[in-house]
């Protein structure tokens, strides 16, 4: 790819198969998707644009996706899915399990534990009986059992008392017997410890994005950056607000932004332009108008296309 980003309005599963068929690959892709909604019949805003799928159907939906993210990503190429478990009348639906039950047998290899997105502040809520929802997954999927995985880009540093504990040779278990007793010695990586599976970052609360349902922009670089280098390609096949964009052009990646919407791909184009002017993520909210921006397009009745 010669442009640093493209930017594509269309249903994602054409958009995608046509890029395939152009050898147009990537190397992650990085996404948060339309939720699902418990209402039979909803069929969105009325306006015909976009409407949530009902959560009995939402695996099978998806995997039409998902079967094009297959052919798309390039071999050893990360599927990073933010996704987030509902409550149905006050049950968790099993949607994620049947959807990680079908994406492996369509070929995925879902190939570490969930991560856990923390948010530092959350939405004060009033349940009875359950306690107050500060996290989110992502999910890795690949088409590998090693995907790339750039763990150096992401270290953090160790505990002092790491560092104190391997100064001596540590006891370890022996693995065949089961016994104590065989000393190991640790050594550090002068890089700093392995990054943890708990992403911690502020809720996205930057009220200049707009999109009803964004991620903050940390949690995209910390992805883009753990499973890619450098120049590589990422895609966001549900490009919302073009978050995963700016995180992407931010870190020296190329990035392919995909929305039905033409608010959002135009939004998109003007957060990525503000960014190569001024090195920012966000467009500073006195800043929208100025830009053309209409900074009432989704407070109108009949735009909340999605994400209830
Ligand atoms: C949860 S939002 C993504 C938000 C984004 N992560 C951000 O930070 O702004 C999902 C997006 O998918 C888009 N979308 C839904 N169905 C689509 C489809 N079939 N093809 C393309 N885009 C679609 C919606 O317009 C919406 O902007």
């Amino acid at each position: 790819m010669e442009e640093k980003y493209k930017l594509y309005l269309g249903d994602t599963r054409k958009v995608v198969a046509e890029m395939v068929e152009r050898g147009e690959l990537v190397d992650v892709i990085f996404t948060s998707p339309p939720y699902f909604d418990f209402r039979k019949n909803y069929s969105g805003d009325g306006d015909g644009e976009v409407g949530s799928v009902h959560v009995d159907d939402y695996a099978d939906w998806f995997l039409t996706f998902t079967e094009q993210f297959l052919k798309v990503l390039k071999p050893n190429g990360s599927f990073f899915l933010n996704i987030n478990e509902k409550i149905d009348n006050g049950v968790v639906h099993p949607v994620i399990d049947e959807l990680k039950y079908k994406m492996r047998k369509q070929g995925w290899k879902l190939v570490a534990k969930p991560y856990i997105w923390y948010k530092k502040q959350a939405m004060p809520t009033n349940c009875k009986y359950r306690a107050i929802d500060r996290y989110e997954y992502v999910f890795h999927f690949s088409n590998s059992n090693k995907p790339k995985f750039r763990a150096d880009n992401c270290r953090i540093p160790y505990a002092e008392s790491s560092k104190t504990r391997v100064k001596n040779p540590l006891t370890t278990i022996d693995s065949r017997d089961g016994k104590y007793g065989r000393k190991t010695d640790v050594k550090l990586n002068e890089k700093g410890s392995l990054p943890h599976n708990v992403i911690i970052t502020p809720a996205e609360s930057n009220p200049s994005v707009l999109h009803p349902a964004p991620f903050h922009v940390e949690l995209a670089e910390w992805f883009i950056k753990v499973g890619s280098d450098e120049g590589d390609i990422v895609l966001d096949p549900f490009n919302g607000s073009g978050t995963s964009g700016v995180a992407s052009l931010n870190h020296n990646r190329k990035y392919v932004g995909i929305d039905m919407i033409p608010f959002n791909i135009d939004f998109t184009k003007k957060r990525i332009g503000y960014l190569e002017e001024t090195g920012e993520c966000y467009i500073p909210k006195k800043e929208l108008e100025p830009l053309g921006i209409d900074v009432n397009y989704y407070k109108m009745k009949g735009k909340h296309v999605n994400n209830p």
